[in-house]
Order: structure tokens, then C-alpha cells, then sequence
């Protein structure tokens, strides 16, 4: 069923990861395809849709509480509200059928059929959440890039890894690669991006459909599209991180020196029982070998505590870890039970205040380590991307080093989606300052070279 939203305004609010900003650019992409327009926000839309994060239960307490803002305007005036995503995914019969507000849910799978969901839903509810078996191609002309100089790039999508506490496998379902020919044609068709960033929740154990190609080929694949400058990649699992993608990041200047590698847990007991797939020595092996290879490299990383039946010992010899590897960066959470998951079945057994104490202390010894490593760059000239005016003040500005890191500072003019030179003069524990050099200026746009 072909339908035309001509006439009809959308407005698309994410919450949640960065596979998430990408599938809202998708979501708009194909709405706008079949002739809809763009709203500034839900007060002048025809339709909103939610996209959302079931990760944690924080994410999905965000997202009812903005599904409460947006009944009371549907009170006020008509409009037709989706939910999609993970918490669609999951919460499908919970939405619709017991919210009358919400018009249509569309999981991760169906986008493609948005159009034909919102002409349905003008009708009465929808619920959209199979999952097939293999990628859905969505293309490069459906997407409506937030950034002109970064692209992100998917290239597989769920997860069959289980953790005990993740609810991915359940909201996206299980792991489905694509092609690589697709993977390199939206990168080439993506001209005006120098910096492009591969997508996917477990990116390391990616197999091309068609060849059975692995990350490694695909990394070199990648990195060899002319005007590609900066090549990234989330998510890398630990268990699953062979050698051979080593050998292609430390082979391909063009890929960048950072690297997020989720831990989890320092303590190989509640790795286990998180079923993680690796112990704290077999991590620690993994950086070994990074670093090894790659000397420039910059690790991030995700930590949750207060997992059950983690102890005052399991959490110090996460803060050991922390403190052996200096992570350049973390993202860091209290554990939170997700429905369909292994660890719900148990009881949540670490009390919250424990768990608020030890998130507290983690991130207090973050922090110190952290400004010891931004500190280590002072006096260097770093090459950075500029992402625009600093929201630090007149006259600064802000971007990005290879190795991910924030950089504010001085420039004659903007250098949004530009490689500016900037000497480093100052460091915090979040970010490096400097000014940018006048004659180290490479402005690369794609294109020209
Ligand atoms: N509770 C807390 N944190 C979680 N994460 C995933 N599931 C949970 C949960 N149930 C964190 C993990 C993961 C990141 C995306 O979110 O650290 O790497
Ligand atoms: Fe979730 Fe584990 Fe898969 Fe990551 S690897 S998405 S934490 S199940």
C-alpha cells in the first residue's frame, strides 16, 4: 500500500543510543519520502513519533513522562502519535490498547512501512513488531543526516549475546549483517562526510551476508573510500575481538585511535554471572594487545554496578581495573531489572543507596583519572574536527580529537565540519582547551581532494 503524507507535517523526538539518533534519521527520512514535512516540534506536527530506549529503566521512565506531556496536547488538539523502537518492542500491548492516546507502534523492523502504518493509524491503532530474518535495507536516500560532516553508518543490528542483564536481544531481536556493498555505497553516496562512524551493537562480530568478509575486511573496506578522513566504530564486544581488526586499525591511519570496549564489571566472578563471555584478566590481555599495536589508542568503556549479588569486593576490583587501564572515558549506570532478561528472573539485591554510593565513588575516581589523561595532551598540536561554536562563550569554539576527545577553543572563524590545528594549553577532566594555529589549518572537505 502506497501512501501520500503530502500536506502532512512530522516531527521525530529521540531518547536513548546512537543507534537510535541514526534510526530517527531514518524514521524522518522515510516520512519525508513519502511527501510529509518537517515540524519544528510536536506543536505544529500532523504526526510525532517517539523513538525510544528500553536499555534502562531510567530511559523509559523519560519517555512516559514526555508520552504524558504530548496526551495532554492531543487533549488540546488532533494529531497522530507513534511510538517506536525498543520500548515499542517490548511494551507493544501495554501501549496500545491501554494508552487510547497513542495511535501506532512500530518496532525496529518496520520502519520501512511507516508510511503505510500512519495512513492505517488514521483509522484506528496499529501495531507493527515483527522481526524478519534478514537486513532491511533502507538506503542512504531515506536518511536525513543531522550532520553534514559526520555520517553514521549501520551495519548489523540486534544482538545474540544474552547478557544477563540487556534487554537488546529481546528489542532488536537477533544479529542480522549488511552487505557490504550496501555498507560501502552509503559511505561513498555520504559525500560531504569526513568522518564516518560505523554502527551496530556488537560491530566486531560482523560477517557479510554475501562473502563472509569479518570487521577487519570491512574496516579496510571502509577506509578506502576517497575523502573518508576519520573512520570509527560502536560497539566492540570484548569477547569477540580478534586480532585481525587490530592488524586493520593499526594498518589504516584513517582509523581513529579510540575505541569503546564495554567492561561492565572489573570482577571475573560477576562477569560470569553476567555472562559477559570473558574474565578480568582476559580484558585486561585485550588492551595489553591494543596497546601494543596501537600506541595513540584511547579506550572507553561502560560500567554498571550494583549488579546482583556484586559485592564490596567485585565493585573495588572494578575500581582497580579502572585505575590499571585509564579509560579515557565512561559511561556508567546503576543496574536496573529489564524485563525478558535473565537477571530479572533474581532478585535485585544490592540496595539502592549501595548502589547510588558506589556510582558516586566510581565516578569521583573517574574523574582523577581522567584529568590526568587529559593533562598528558597539553603542549600537544592535536588535529580536531569542529563540531561549532562552544557553548562556553563568544568567540571559542568546540570539536573533536581523533581519539574523541573535547577540545574548546580560540578560532578566527567557525570551523564546523573542518580539521583545524589547535595547540593544547589547558585541560579539565571532561575536556582540553587551546587555540586553533593559523597556518595549521587542512580544511579536507570531501570532494576536493
Ligand atoms: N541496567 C543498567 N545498565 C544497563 N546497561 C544495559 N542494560 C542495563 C541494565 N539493565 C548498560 C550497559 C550497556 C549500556 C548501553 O547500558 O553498560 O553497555
Ligand atoms: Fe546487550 Fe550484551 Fe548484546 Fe551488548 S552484547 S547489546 S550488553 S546483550
Amino acid at each position: 500500500m502506497s501512501v501520500s503524507l503530502t500536506g502532512l507535517k512530522v516531527f521525530v523526538r529521540t531518547f536513548g543510543c546512537q543507534m537510535n539518533e541514526n534510526d530517527s534519521e531514518h524514521i524522518a527520512g522515510i516520512l519525508l519520502g513519502a511527501g510529509a514535512a518537517r515540524a519544528e516540534g510536536p506543536e505544529d506536527a500532523d504526526i510525532v513519533v517517539v523513538n525510544t530506549c528500553a536499555v534502562r529503566q531510567k530511559s523509559e521512565e523519560k519517555l512516559y513522562s514526555y508520552l504524558g506531556r504530548l496526551s495532554q496536547m492531543k487533549k488540546k488538539r488532533r494529531f497522530l502519535l507513534g511510538v517506536a523502537g525498543c520500548v515499542a518492542q517490548v511494551r507493544r500491548a501495554d501501549l496500545v490498547g491501554k494508552r487510547p492516546d497513542i495511535d501506532f507502534v512500530a518496532g525496529p523492523d518496520s520502519y520501512l512501512d511507516l508510511p503505510e502504518i500512519v495512513g492505517r493509524a488514521a483509522e484506528s491503532p496499529v501495531i507493527r513488531t515483527e522481526f524478519g530474518r534478514d537486513w532491511k535495507e533502507i538506503g542512504a536516500a531515506s536518511t536525513v543526516r543531522q550532520s553534514a560532516w559526520s555520517a553514521f553508518v549501520p551495519v548489523m543490528e540486534g544482538c545474540d549475546n544474552f547478557c544477563a542483564y540487556c534487554i537488546v536481544p529481546f528489542s532488536r531481536g537477533r544479529e542480522k549483517f549488511r552487505p557490504l556493498p550496501s555498507v560501502v555505497e552509503e559511505v561513498r553516496a555520504a559525500k560531504s562526510a569526513v568522518e564516518i562512524q560505523l554502527l551496530g551493537q556488537n560491530v566486531n562480530s560482523y560477517r557479510d551476508p554475501g562473502s563472509g568478509t569479518g570487521f577487519a575486511g570491512l574496516l579496510e573496506a571502509v577506509a578506502a573510500v576517497p575523502g573518508v578522513e576519520w573512520l570509527r566504530f560502536i560497539t566492540s564486544h570484548p569477547k569477540s575481538f580478534g586480532d585481525d581488526i587490530i592488524r586493520a586499525m593499526a594498518a589504516h591511519p584513517k582509523v581513529c585511535p579510540a575505541l569503546h570496549l564495554p567492561l561492565q564489571s572489573g570482577s571475573s566472578r560477576v562477569l560470569e554471572r553476567m555472562n559477559r563471555g570473558y574474565t578480568r584478566e582476559e580484558y585486561l590481555a585485550l588492551v595489553g594487545r591494543l596497546r601494543r599495536s596501537l600506541p595513540e589508542l584511547l579506550l572507553m568503556t561502560d560500567i554498571i554496578v550494583g549488579f546482583p549479588g556484586e559485592t564490596e569486593e567485585d565493585f573495588e576490583a572494578t575500581c582497580g581495573l579502572l585505575r590499571e587501564v585509564g579509560f579515557a572515558g565512561i559511561f556508567s549506570f546503576r543496574y536496573s531489572p529489564r524485563p525478558l532478561t535473565a537477571a530479572a528472573a533474581g532478585p535485585d539485591d544490592v540496595p539502592l543507596e549501595v548502589k547510588r554510593r558506589r556510582l558516586i565513588a566510581l565516578q569521583a575516581l573517574q574523574r582523577s583519572i581522567q584529568a590526568g589523561i587529559y593533562r598528558s595532551f597539553v603542549g600537544r598540536d592535536l588535529r580536531v574536527l569542529g563540531t561549532g561554536p562552544s557553548p562556553k562563550g563568544a568567540g571559542r569554539f568546540s570539536g573533536r580529537t581523533a581519539g574523541n576527545l573535547v577540545v574548546n577553543f580560540d578560532a578566527p572563524a567557525d570551523p564546523a565540519g573542518r580539521f583545524v590545528t589547535v595547540r593544547i594549553t589547558g585541560s579539565g577532566p571532561y575536556s582540553l582547551h587551546g587555540s586553533a594555529l593559523e597556518n595549521g589549518d587542512v580544511s579536507v572537505f570531501r570532494g576536493e581532494n
